[in-house]
């Protein structure tokens, strides 16, 4: 599908988005491990959390969806069943790394698949540590290192104490959702924060975890105990139409009920710091997340900054449309520190800057990140999603602001963490 925007000023609206993709994940598969029914409301209807649903499904759990209520039979920690055939983790990332954790666990082997985007990113990152708590990998090869299709043969796992080499949230909860299963406590430490949904949601179910500084342990072989899930708005769709009113002169924008985890709202600090206007409203928790109502209005005079170390975990989604706005601010932005941008559904230092290349924005690829030259103007183009969800989405802000008409094509791929993006930008 090719998607056509047009440019817009003035943008004045108060909307909500669909539920957090990180946290609807964690409650799909810790709802399957609890005993009892959890029902999960606002729910992330997107392709990769089906994806994990359907993961469950095929390992015996008993799954309804309607709409964004999800209920989940869970069958406690030793309820799974082997699949019949193998598991198919579609694009996600997360459903892949994370599910590794918990079949590390089980007393049978399963195949992961996913498609060619999924297939080219690293899974030597999980299979390490999992491979030292006792289970075993096997699959694709390539210089040595494990991609999927993989198979995981589980084991009697032990717990161990990991210091994660990249900051990751998903290998942190691998190890994490492993350690349910092992024998003693099982530690892992990060070199700088990164998302912790899967800490707070086991502590919500009643697991034995504790955090200490960047160190955090779980206790092995404890039940976890079915409660309800309300998942908040995903802060990483709402940043689209956040930055959509950064860019937009007049705009203010409103997006209701979004997770504003503090491991999350790197991106709300970029734009302050940047000089745009940010104000929280309507602060409450939801099931040990923090949520709150975000308004960004324009401000006339954005000015680059300069991003890297330990911010890079707390936004490291919202880069491609950070870079979108860095090419409205007055001077160089330079983001640093982010060569994890290369592994992700794209490589997504090279996708931005390519695809915003073709829009005029200055920019240019370095090592471990991007520097963009701000406040040229931009011209629509014909502009290449290649299938990235989060790239779609960007050129589509950037796209708000240039002159005439922009195609994204391969636009659907949004489908992934945002199912009607377009018609609610379509909508404004
Ligand atoms: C996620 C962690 C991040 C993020 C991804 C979702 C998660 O990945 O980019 O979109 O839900 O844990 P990494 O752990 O690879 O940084």
């Amino acid at each position: 599908m090719n998607q056509t925007i047009h440019p817009k000023q003035a943008l004045r609206h108060v909307l909500t988005v669909p539920g957090d993709k990180s946290i609807s994940h964690r409650a799909v598969m810790l709802g399957a491990l609890c005993e009892g029914t959890c029902r999960i409301s606002g729910f992330l209807n997107g392709e990769d959390c089906l994806s994990t649903i359907g993961c469950f499904q095929a390992m015996g759990i008993d799954i309804t969806v309607e709409g964004t209520s999800v209920t989940v039979h869970g069958k406690g920690l030793h309820g799974l069943t082997a699949p019949a055939s193998p598991l198919q983790v579609g694009n996600s990332g997360t459903t892949t790394r994370l599910i590794s954790g918990i079949l590390s666990g089980q007393p049978f082997s399963s195949t992961l698949i996913g498609d060619d985007s999924l297939n080219s990113r690293p899974m030597n990152r999980i299979a390490t540590p999992l491979s030292s708590m006792g289970a075993t990998f096997s699959g694709t090869e390539k210089n040595g290192k494990l991609y999927a299709p993989f198979t995981i043969t589980g084991g009697a796992l032990q717990g161990i104490t990991y210091s994660l080499p990249v900051s990751s949230a998903q290998v942190k909860s691998a190890v994490l959702l492993a350690g349910l299963y092992a024998e003693g406590q099982t530690t892992v430490i990060e070199p700088e924060p990164t998302r912790d949904h899967t800490e707070r949601m086991l502590r919500f179910l009643g697991a034995d975890l504790k955090t200490e500084g960047n160190a955090i342990t779980v206790s092995g072989k404890n039940p976890l105990i079915a409660k309800d899930i309300s998942v908040p708005g995903d802060i990483s769709s709402a940043a689209y139409f956040l930055c959509a009113a950064a860019i937009c002169p007049g705009s203010t924008i409103t997006v209701k009920q979004v997770g504003v985890n503090p491991t999350r709202t790197g991106l709300l600090d970029a734009l302050k710091a940047m000089g745009a206007q940010i104000t929280l409203e309507n602060e409450t928790d939801l099931c040990g997340e923090p949520v709150a109502d975000i308004t960004c209005t324009y401000a006339p005079t954005l000015h680059g900054i300069t991003i890297g170390g330990a911010q890079i975990p707390t936004l490291i989604d919202e880069i491609p449309v950070l870079a979108v706005v860095a090419a409205f601010a007055q001077g160089d932005t330079i983001i640093q520190d982010a060569t994890e941008l290369k592994v992700k559904e794209t490589n997504r230092i090279q996708t931005v800057v390519e695809e915003l290349q073709k829009m005029g924005v200055d920019i240019e690829e370095t090592a471990d990140g991007m520097v963009i030259h701000g406040a040229r103007p931009l011209h629509g183009a014909k502009v290449k999603s290649h299938l990235d969800h989060r790239i779609a989405m960007s050129l589509a802000v950037a796209a708000l602001q240039a002159e005439g008409e922009t195609t994204v094509q391969d636009a659907q791929c949004v489908d992934i963490s945002f199912p009607g993006f377009f018609d609610l930008l379509e909508r404004m």
